[in-house]
C-alpha cells in the first residue's frame, strides 16, 4: 500500500508566533500530526520567505530558532512522525520555484494579495515579494503533501499551488499531488489588538510567550468601544470576547456572555480574564518554550535532523521533474 501523502505547513520567521499563527495553523498542525500517525508531517520555518520583509542576519537567525521553539513547545517534540526544517537549507525549492514560476500566468501573480496590499499602500515591492506565492507552491509540490493545514488568509496562495501543479501535470504527466488546504472549522481568522487580522506586518499581534507582565500590558491595550461601564455590552462585536472564545472553555465563554449581556462588567475585568485564560492555556508552553530557547545547539540539532529526511524527499521529486522538463538528472543531492 503506499504510504499516505504528507501533511506540511509553512511559517515565515519574521517574528515570535503569535495566538493567530498558533491558533490558525501551529496547532491545528500538531492535532493532525497525533490523529494521522502514519502520516509525515513537515513543519517548515520558511526563512526564504522571510528575506522579502526581514533584512537583519542577526535577527533572522534568531527568529528562525524562535520559530523551532515554539513549534516543539507546542508539542511538536512528542510526535515522532513530525520533522522541523529551514526552508533555506533545502535547496531544490528554489530550482523547483523557477521551474514552477514558468507555468505561472503574470497577471495571477498581480492579484496575490499580499502583493496587491503592499501596492495599494505605495510601498516598495521586490520581486521577491511578486513571486511570493511560487516558492510556497513549491514548498508544497516538492514534499507531494496532500493536506496544508493554514489560516484563512492562505488559501488564496493554495489556489495558486494546486492549479500550477494541474498545469504541469497536465503537460509533462502526473507528477504532483494536488494538496488541499486544511483549515481548522472552529478558528476563524483571529482578531488582533486592533481589530483587525492579527499579524506581524500590522504590530498588533498577542505573542503568548512573552513575559507575564508584558502579556498584560498587550492584552490592555485591546481597542474596544466607549459603552460605559454600567451598561450592558454586544460580545458578539467585542475583540476580547471573540479572543476570549478561542482560548477558554464553552463553560466559561458564556459566563462571560452573560457578564456582557448584563452590564455592570467593565472591558478592563474582561481583558484580565482574556489574559489570565491565555496564561492558563497556554502555562506548559511557556515554559517549554523557555528551556528551549536556553539551548540553541539542541535546536539546531533537531533543524539538522529534519533536513537531512525533507531533502531526500526534495531530491526524489525534483529528479523527477528535471527529468520531465528534459534535462539531466541533477547530479548530487540537494
Ligand atoms: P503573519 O500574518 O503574522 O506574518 P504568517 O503569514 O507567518 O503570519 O502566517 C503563518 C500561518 O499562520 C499561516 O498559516 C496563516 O494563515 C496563519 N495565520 C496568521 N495570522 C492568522 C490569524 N490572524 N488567524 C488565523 N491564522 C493566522
Ligand atoms: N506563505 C505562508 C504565510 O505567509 C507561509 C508558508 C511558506 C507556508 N511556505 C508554506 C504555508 C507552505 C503553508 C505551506 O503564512
Amino acid at each position: 500500500m503506499p504510504s499516505p501523502s504528507p501533511i506540511l505547513t509553512g511559517i515565515q520567521s519574521t517574528g515570535t508566533p503569535h495566538l493567530g499563527n498558533l491558533l490558525g495553523a501551529m496547532l491545528p498542525t500538531i492535532h493532525l500530526a497525533h490523529t494521522h500517525p502514519q502520516n509525515q508531517i513537515f513543519c517548515f520555518i520558511a526563512d526564504l520567505h522571510a528575506l522579502t520583509t526581514i533584512k537583519d542576519p542577526e535577527k533572522r537567525k534568531t527568529y528562525i530558532y524562535t520559530i523551532a521553539a515554539a513549534w516543539l513547545a507546542l508539542g511538536l517534540d512528542k510526535q515522532p512522525n513530525a520533522l522541523l526544517c529551514r526552508q533555506s537549507h533545502i535547496p531544490a525549492v528554489t530550482e523547483l520555484a523557477w521551474y514552477l514560476s514558468c507555468l505561472t500566468p503574470y497577471a495571477r501573480l498581480t492579484n496575490a494579495h499580499a502583493f496587491k496590499d503592499k501596492t495599494q499602500q505605495g510601498l516598495p515591492v521586490s520581486g521577491g515579494l511578486f513571486t511570493y506565492p511560487i516558492l510556497m507552491a513549491a514548498d508544497v509540490l516538492l514534499y507531494q503533501a496532500g493536506q496544508v493545514p493554514v489560516g484563512k488568509d492562505q488559501l488564496q496562495h493554495l489556489e495558486l499551488t494546486r492549479d500550477v501543479a494541474q498545469t504541469f501535470n497536465q503537460q509533462y504527466g502526473n507528477t504532483f499531488v494536488i494538496p488541499e488546504a486544511y483549515i481548522h472549522r472552529d478558528v476563524p481568522t483571529v482578531l488582533g489588538i486592533d481589530g483587525r487580522k492579527m499579524s506581524k506586518s500590522y504590530q498588533n499581534t498577542i505573542d503568548v510567550f512573552l513575559p507575564e507582565a508584558q502579556l498584560y500590558q498587550d492584552i490592555m491595550r485591546i481597542q474596544t468601544d466607549s459603552t460605559p461601564l454600567a451598561a450592558p455590552k454586544d460580545p458578539e462585536t467585542c475583540t476580547v470576547f471573540a479572543l476570549y472564545r478561542l482560548v477558554a472553555d464553552a463553560h466559561q465563554v458564556e459566563a462571560m456572555r452573560a457578564q456582557y449581556l448584563a452590564g455592570g462588567y467593565g472591558y478592563a475585568a474582561a481583558k484580565k480574564t482574556l489574559a489570565a485564560a491565555i496564561l492558563e492555556r497556554f502555562a506548559s508552553a511557556r515554559e517549554r518554550f523557555a528551556n528551549y530557547m536556553s539551548d540553541f545547539p539542541a535546536l539546531e540539532q533537531r533543524l539538522l535532523e529534519g533536513e537531512e529526511k525533507a531533502r531526500a524527499v526534495a531530491t526524489e521529486t525534483l529528479q523527477d521533474v528535471r527529468t520531465k522538463l528534459g534535462y539531466e538528472r541533477a547530479l548530487r543531492s540537494g
